[in-house]
């Protein structure tokens, strides 16, 4: 019935006639530039000497990089359910990762005050950014006829309209002239980066910020300068896609290093350890990043030593080589690539979270926090911190659906920051109830507070225990509240947005992954052979979460840029709306050698939760490795025809792109 009734509302839409003049329209990032067409203002970041550094260095070369976009392509669409209540308020479902921005919006739209409207989130079917400032469209349609009609509205687009009307990555075009040494080892980088954002800035200020805070991903710019054009088109406004704008930056980067290595003729993997971050305890320095935030927990040389060694880089390398030499058709290429990845909002008034969490008197626990669930696993972390705080087994602690009526004046889930912010911020309302329960029992018993210990379910009393529900009830008898809200924000941070300087970020994620791929280089087509991942976690809070976000993420990364290609016609409009022409990695691009580990006994050296480390974004940035694997391919062809560089190769390296790079390579031998 109300599946009939829905498509009876689509068919009914598609009746609309829209009127409107054609009129002429920038599409794409270079017409945009040519234009001057901005949506925000350049932001030009420079450390030390570019200029002078680039006129010294030894060796200078130049580039171009396209770097597409990517459709978040979460498996439930957007959607939201608004239901009317007394005196004017309004009960808003919404698939959303911020449902305070969402109450704010239907608030506005509706002409209420924020006490008038309540948000909830029980879970998404996937976010991956595309629902931190897209959900509120939805839901402020459905609000509005939900006023307008005094009934019940769901909203709810099928997936080419979704795909049509939602933001995406955003793509991105740069070019730049490296200087460097004979070891390969960058003077001085000038880089410009433009992005297409589309006709409003939705999130795109602080996107293209984080873009400039990771185009040194693990590497040591001493000079240097980044101008960042932030690009109005007239196509839909793009938004945050796990990484926000980071990865395109690293990408940048990555491509510029292999270039190095192509030219002197040097593994990419000796020029990339030439450019790590010094480890901050050696004279040398080369530890401070072009935003000026030291880096302080450098874990890349150590774990890139042990990829190097459990992955048998240098072996296979020989191998591939030797495999290239005699194989005429089939390439083989290899890349053992780093992430180093800032965590924490670059806008330091996020990083800021509440949780409220209840004991009721049978001994159960209902823990509410401003998180949102989006397959990440952030509820059973959080649910985890309180049973541990609370000595409780997890099947006692639930966590309630997120609502801007329990927790008020939160963040987006979004920058990997979700467990960060709201599992500290559980911890610090189970700890006050905590030590209530533990005061109590000190004071009815004559104990000593070392004495009392909550553990498995039960209350130890001196050489007393008794069940912790019995406890409880005799707290509540006693006339104590069992009831907290718990607050945290991240010490440490400041940033300036005009300066682009500070320390935005509490601390970094690392990780090293190496790919190998086999391109066939009459069709193009390619295949990730193998892949061994490395990944911190400071102390993993839940390891299977935190490898299912490593591969996951890992292979979104892949996809983004091998196989996930956004084309658009001449007059703006989007063609690959749908999986038919869309094309995500599937469990078949997952590769047959893969190994996925976890950093061991390397904890966050700051005060996070259980010194756990963020997991989220990135992983993501893994998947770097299989482009430049790509890229490594492509160039044993160049290398073979007599070229001393690498010819670009366009991401999405879909078979058309790779094809491309192959042919410019026999062009130019000719
Ligand atoms: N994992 C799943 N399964 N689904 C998602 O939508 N979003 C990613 C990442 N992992 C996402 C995901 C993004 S963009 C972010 S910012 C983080 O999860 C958000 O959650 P966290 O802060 O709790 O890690
Ligand atoms: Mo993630 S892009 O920060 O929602």
């Amino acid at each position: 019935m109300l599946s009939a009734d829905a498509e009876a509302a689509r068919r009914a839409a598609k009746l609309a006639k829209v009127e409107y003049e054609e009129l002429p329209a920038i599409l794409d990032i270079r017409s945009a530039l040519a234009a001057q067409s901005f949506v925000i203002p350049t932001q030009t970041l420079r450390r030390g000497s570019p200029t002078e550094a680039m006129a010294e260095a030894p060796h200078r070369l130049k580039g171009s990089l396209e770097l597409g976009g990517q459709e978040h392509f979460y498996l439930e669409g957007h959607i939201a359910a608004a239901v009317p209540g007394e005196d004017g308020a309004m009960l808003v479902y919404s698939s959303t990762q911020h449902p305070t921005e969402v109450q704010h919006k239907v608030a506005e739209s509706l002409g209420l005050h924020a006490n008038a409207v309540t948000v909830q989130c029980r879970r998404m079917g996937g976010g991956f950014g595309g629902k931190e400032s897209q959900p509120a469209l939805f839901a402020c349609v459905a609000a509005i006829l939900a006023t307008k009609t005094g009934k019940a509205v769901k909203m709810r687009v099928d997936r080419d309209a979704d795909m049509i009307m939602t933001g995406k990555r955003h793509d991105y075009v740069s070019d730049y002239e490296v200087g460097f040494d004979d070891h390969g080892r960058i003077q001085s980088l000038r880089v410009m980066i433009a992005s297409r954002c589309g006709y409003s800035a939705d999130l795109s200020a602080p996107v293209n910020d984080r873009t400039i805070c990771h185009l040194d991903n693990g590497y040591y710019l001493e000079n240097v300068e980044i101008v960042s054009h932030r690009c109005k088109t007239h196509t839909v406004s793009n938004t945050a896609f796990r990484g926000f704008g980071g990865p395109q930056g690293m990408v940048v980067i990555e491509n510029i290093v292999d270039e190095i290595a192509a030219t002197l003729g040097l593994d990419p993997l000796d020029v990339r350890r030439a450019n790590y971050y010094g480890t901050g305890n050696e004279n040398e320095g080369r530890n401070v990043t072009h935003y000026g935030q030291p880096v302080e927990d450098n874990i890349l040389d150590a774990i890139t030593d042990q990829l190097e060694a459990s992955s048998d880089y240098r072996a296979r390398r020989k191998a591939i080589d030797a495999f290239n030499a005699q194989s005429p058709v089939v390439k083989r290429g290899l890349a053992l690539t780093p992430v180093k990845f800032g965590i924490s909002f670059n806008a330091t008034i996020y990083n800021q979270a509440g949780a409220l969490v209840h004991i009721y008197t049978d001994g159960t626990v209902l823990v509410n926090h401003g998180g949102t669930e989006m397959g990440q696993g952030l509820y059973t972390k959080v649910a985890q911190v309180v049973a541990t705080e609370l000595g409780l087994p997890m099947d006692r602690v639930r966590v309630s659906t997120t609502d801007t009526s329990k927790v008020p004046n939160t963040s987006a889930t979004a920058a990997s920051s979700g467990s960060d912010l709201n599992g500290k911020a559980a911890q610090a309302a189970a700890v006050t109830l905590r030590e209530r329960l533990v005061a109590y029992a000190c004071e009815r018993y004559q104990l000593d507070a070392r004495d009392v210990r909550l553990e498995n379910g039960k209350v130890l009393l001196g050489t007393e225990t008794k069940e912790f529900e019995a406890f409880v009830r005799e707290v509540y008898a006693a006339r104590i509240s069992l009831s907290s809200t718990g607050y945290y924000r991240t010490p440490k941070i400041h940033w300036d947005r005009a300066t682009l300087t500070g320390r935005p970020f509490f601390y970094f994620s690392y990780g090293v992954a190496c790919s190998e791929v086999a391109v066939d280089t009459l069709s193009g087509e390619t295949r990730l052979v193998q892949v061994d991942i490395l990944h911190d976690v400071g102390t993993s809070l839940n390891p299977a979460l935190d490898i299912g976000q490593i591969e996951g993420g890992f292979l979104q990364g892949a996809g983004w840029l091998t196989s996930e290609e956004l084309w658009w016609n001449g007059r703006g409009e989007l063609k690959t709306h749908a999986p038919s022409t869309y094309k995500i990695p599937t469990a078949r691009d997952w590769p047959l050698k893969a190994t996925v580990k976890l950093v061991e006994n390397m904890p966050n050296r700051e005060d996070t939760i259980y010194r756990s480390k963020a997991v989220g974004e990135p992983p993501l940035m893994l998947g770097i490795s299989v482009l430049q694997a790509i890229r490594d391919a492509v160039g044993s062809v160049a290398k073979a025809n007599g070229m001393k560089t690498l010819p670009p190769l366009v991401a999405p390296a879909t078979p058309e792109s790779v094809l491309r790079a192959i042919e410019s390579c026999k062009a130019k031998s000719k």
